[in-house]
């Protein structure tokens, strides 16, 4: 199984402040899922990476059944504790533990940078039906200086720790070419959406706690990037997080028949 050390370690200990922090989906993104894939009650959707699972929490509302796939442990006990209804498997994108053909849609949420994009994409392809399809989602902040005053002093706290994670496998946009590249889906479409995150201080420390380069520092100096950060927010009431929901939906390309 091949996991990216930093997520293996940077996740294992921060399920609750996790679900906690971390805005989830508009309804908007689910609805072009669900839509694009033509998504029914008898459906079956793999949330891959599913984490804590804030997407199968969503789809498991709209299709009949979710699988979710996570590698690491601490996570998938968050949703095998609060999720009864949904199969929760242990295992990586680059090695799915699912049969061939067997779900309608893939969903990654925030978690398609982590990947090995050849064998995850070649995985992904693998496990859906002839007309299935997959859907990658990200959320970015587009909060400001001017609508957030105290966010230029926030970035000064936490921008080295970001830099010195390093990138990750396939970050910043540079899966897209290789998952062409390997062929297996159709053109991407892509799409935004806008919610809008509402939380105390103390969840926006659990969000950051869960941030995976902040995760993975040493106790004394998460402590210090938490301790500078709950100094910032002191009195603050109220937070709300702007975000946009980038969404890119690819149709499985059908197999090719032997000649
Ligand atoms: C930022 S979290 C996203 C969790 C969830 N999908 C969500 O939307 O909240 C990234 C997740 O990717 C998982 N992950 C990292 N590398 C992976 C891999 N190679 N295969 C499957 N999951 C992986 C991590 O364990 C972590 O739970």
């Amino acid at each position: 199984m091949t996991v990216d050390p930093r997520a293996a370690s940077g996740f294992a200990d921060v399920a609750e402040a996790y679900q906690r922090g971390r805005p989830g989906y508009p309804r908007e993104a689910i609805d072009r899922i669900v839509g694009r894939f033509e998504l029914t009650a008898s459906s079956t959707v793999l949330d891959l990476a599913a984490g804590t699972g804030q997407l199968s929490r969503l789809l498991q509302r709209r299709v009949g059944h979710v699988i979710a796939v996570e590698p690491v442990a601490a996570m998938r006990a968050r949703i095998a504790a609060d999720l009864l209804q949904i199969t929760v498997l242990d295992g990586a994108a680059e090695a799915i533990p699912l049969a061939d053909a067997a779900v309608d849609a893939v969903v990654v949420g925030e978690a398609f940078h982590w990947f090995d994009v050849a064998a995850a994409s070649a995985q992904i392809a693998r496990v859906l039906t002839a007309q299935g399809g997959v859907a990658l989602l990200w959320n970015t902040p587009t909060w400001t200086v001017q609508d957030t005053p105290w966010l230029h002093a926030f970035r000064q706290i936490v921008a080295d720790h970001r830099r010195a994670a390093g990138d990750y496998p396939a970050g910043n946009g540079s899966w897209k070419d290789p998952f062409e590249r390997a062929g297996h889906f159709e053109r991407l479409v892509h799409s935004q959406a806008v919610h809008k995150q509402t939380l105390e201080p103390d969840d926006l420390l659990a969000q950051i706690g869960s941030w995976s380069w902040i995760a993975n520092l040493q106790s004394a100096a998460r402590a210090a990037v938490l301790d500078d950060v709950a100094a910032l927010l002191a009195g603050h009431g109220e937070i709300v997080i702007p975000y946009r929901t980038d969404l890119y939906l690819a149709k499985r390309r059908p197999a090719l028949e032997p000649d």
